[in-house]
């Protein structure tokens, strides 16, 4: 299989998270070169956004928010379906129009107890800014969006599609989806797989499932450049007052292709910053 190099339509995954990696889906499978023959390995899924649009026959997908996982794994058995979200976040849409903060707080909670993928949904698209954030116990803290009416009809109707559609990819697929670090997942790599690693920023949003150190990062670049298989690194390369001396000094010796996107801080366009984002590659059986 070669990667669909022109992803006419991105598709959307029901939930965000930092570092999602929808604008950049085309500049990935445009870049990426492999025979399809093994499986996909993707440690660091986060909303899945590049497995679903690379959209291999087999793969094996990983990270250690459970929460992702477990989402993935019931549309994937029929539990949760598109017209089940639809039920669910119309209701809980109506309390939270009623509620407010204090409805979506009373969410929060019911969530940290009870952990529902239903009600990860509900937080994810109420919260503010669609962020994915845990304290030290595990315990989701993002504050409310301030939105009461963010669930109308259309907004709704939307993610019960994106579940809808994920579902019909899963349908004739082998796809593994596993709780677990990224050495457990690259510790059974065969030359055939295709590796693609997008590991949390080094020095941003550390929380629980993103526990991510210098060190890690230094670990990660030495046992991806021993794999078998080939694969591909998304890294931030530079903005306006940084640059990533990581990738210099660790992933030296391999291509790096580059893409530039503008992100917002604030809301008006003079706010507008430029990030240069790197894909390194490393073909070797190629
Ligand atoms: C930058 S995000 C991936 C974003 C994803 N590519 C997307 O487009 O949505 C990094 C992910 O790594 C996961 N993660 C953090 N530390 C990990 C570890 N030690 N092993 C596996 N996954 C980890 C986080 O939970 C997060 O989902």
């Amino acid at each position: 299989m070669i990667l669909p190099k022109a992803v006419e339509r991105v598709l959307v995954p029901p939930i965000k998270c930092q570092g999602i990696k929808t604008k950049l889906v085309r500049f990935l499978c445009e870049n990426i070169t492999w025979s399809g023959q093994g499986r996909w390995i993707e440690p660091f899924l986060g909303s899945g956004v590049v497995l679903f649009n690379v959209n291999p026959k087999r793969a094996v997908v990983s990270d250690t928010n459970l929460h992702v996982i477990n989402l993935y794994r019931e549309i994937q058995n029929g539990q949760m379906t598109g017209p089940l979200v639809k039920a669910y976040l119309e209701e809980q849409g109506q309390l939270l129009s009623q509620g407010g903060q204090t409805y979506y707080n009373q969410v929060r909670e019911r969530f940290n107890s009870q952990a529902t993928s239903l009600d990860f949904l509900f937080l994810n698209r109420s919260c503010f800014n669609g962020m994915m954030r845990f304290n030290r116990k595990g315990q989701y803290n993002v504050p409310y969006g301030h939105k009461p009416e963010r669930f109308s009809k259309a907004y709704v109707t939307k993610i019960a599609n994106q579940v809808d559609a994920i579902a019909l990819i899963l349908r004739d697929k082998q796809w593994e989806f596993r709780v677990r670090d990224w050495r457990e997942a690259l510790g059974s790599v065969h030359e055939d797989d295709f590796v693609y690693l997008d590991p949390p920023y080094v020095g941003r949003y550390a929380d629980y499932f993103n526990q991510w150190t210098a060190a890690d990062a230094v670990e990660l670049a030495a046992y991806t450049r021993s794999l078998p298989s080939g694969f591909a690194v998304s890294m931030w390369l530079e903005n306006q007052y940084r640059h990533n001396h990581h990738v210099d000094e660790h992933w030296a010796g391999l291509t790096v292709r580059t893409e530039s996107h503008f992100y917002h801080l604030g809301a008006t366009q003079s706010l507008r910053h430029a990030m240069k984002e790197g894909l390194i590659l490393g073909n070797r059986h190629r």
